[in-house]
């Protein structure tokens, strides 16, 4: 098989690529270790930046997105029961947050991209990555129990944090940079209505909680708990009494409903210092991963797509690779940002201190300045709903 750019996953990195691609005239190939069944039902985080919004809407693959998902204007933050509301839309001339299930979003990408006539191999576990220096490398897969050969001008490794693609690239290429959390996310669905239009990201002495939501029937809901935390360590109650204690506020209800669904989220910062090299580059959860909270995961896998499909397209239309060429430089100014306030968003709302101590009066002082200055509501609100390209420019 041959192609312009060999593609491996099918997450949200690898779909938008596919499809983004096509647009600009450039063919592609996806390989997909995994099952259709799998990747349209894996279960992530659901926050869509403004930027993640208009990409896909440009793409046209935002119908049932527009339709279904919705929109948020204002976050809520908790600390010890004081919650107040961020304004983020106002605060950032309209600038806004799309609340829509990553597996809807990749749902979308999928049909898109197949029936458009794209080509993906599910179940297609690629096992060597070669000739990265040449103008000509290669993806050995196996696929139904057969060897085969993927050829193309360009390898994008959108394979996750244990993929293929990091593993490719040569020892001393890069440098990496990671922060273990000593504490996890239980999340859940269930279904009843949200108990709050908004997000509530709480601090309580309890630990931190979210409040999330997937539609006007579906909560998505978190709490902290321990690293080695198991999902039958809890039952239905006792998650449902620490939402209502960590989240609580007066005048506040939480409501309850029947849980579907439960998992164990793990928190690492890691980024390497160099994303590419020769003709292979990597995108999304395979360069970088940040802890959930603030929900940046996807929104940075898409800004490393639009650098990915600005550098292919100067390449094959004008013959121009200083885009390709400056790849990583340009990805990582994005992700410098999304680290700092990935780990911002975790410390401020994360039980790691004891009361009384160093630490958490410094996170009771952060939550007291955000109380008082538009400033600091200002800078949350522009990280949180995601910069604009130009301003990394
Ligand atoms: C969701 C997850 C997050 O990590 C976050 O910060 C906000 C929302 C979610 O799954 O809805």
């Amino acid at each position: 098989i041959k192609t312009q750019v060999g593609i491996v996953g099918a997450g949200p990195a690898g779909l938008t690529l596919a499809n983004w691609l096509r647009k600009q005239g450039i063919s592609a190939v996806i390989l997909e270790n995994r099952s259709r069944v799998y990747i349209e039902s894996r279960v992530r985080a659901g926050l869509l930046e403004q930027n993640t919004v208009d990409i896909l809407e440009n793409l046209g693959i935002a119908d049932r997105l527009k339709k279904e998902g919705l929109r948020h204007e204002g976050v809520n933050l908790s600390f010890n029961g004081d919650r107040i509301r961020v304004p983020f839309g106002e605060l950032t001339q309209g600038r806004n947050i799309t609340i829509y299930g990553q597996q809807e979003v990749v749902k979308d990408l999928t049909n898109a991209w197949l029936d458009g006539g794209g080509e993906l191999y599910f179940e297609a576990t690629a096992n060597k990555i070669e000739d990265i220096e040449s103008d000509n490398p290669k993806i050995y897969f196996e696929y139904e129990g057969e060897q085969s050969v993927l050829e193309c001008d360009f390898v994008a490794a959108c394979d996750g944090f244990h993929g293929l693609g990091r593993k490719t690239m040569p020892e001393g290429s890069y440098n990496e940079f990671t922060v273990t959390y000593p504490f996890s996310w239980l999340g859940i669905l269930a279904n009843v209505a949200p108990s709050s239009e908004e997000l509530i990201y709480a601090y309580h002495e309890n630990g931190f909680a979210l409040s999330s939501s997937r539609s006007e029937s579906v909560s998505r809901l978190y709490i902290q708990c321990e690293n080695d935390d198991k999902v039958e360590n809890w039952t239905d109650d006792q998650i449902w009494d620490e939402l209502e204690i960590r989240l609580g506020t007066p005048g506040w209800e939480l409501k309850r409903g029947p849980i579907f669904e439960k998992g164990i989220t793990p928190m690492r910062s890691y980024f390497i210092d160099n994303m590419q090299k020769g003709r292979l580059f990597l995108a999304g959860d395979a360069a970088h991963i940040v802890p959930p909270t603030g929900g940046k995961g996807l929104n940075l896998a898409i800004a490393d797509v639009k650098h990915l499909v600005d550098g292919f397209t100067a390449f094959y239309k004008d013959a121009n690779t200083t885009e390709l060429d400056s790849y990583s430089e340009t990805a990582l100014k994005r992700i410098w940002r999304a680290q700092d306030f990935s780990n911002f968003m975790t410390t401020l709302f994360h039980k790691h201190e004891e009361h009384g101590s160093f630490g958490y009066q410094l996170q009771k002082a952060k939550f007291d300045y955000i109380k008082r200055s538009k400033a600091y509501r200002t800078t949350i609100s522009e990280n949180y709903v995601g910069m604009p390209f130009e301003a990394f420019e």
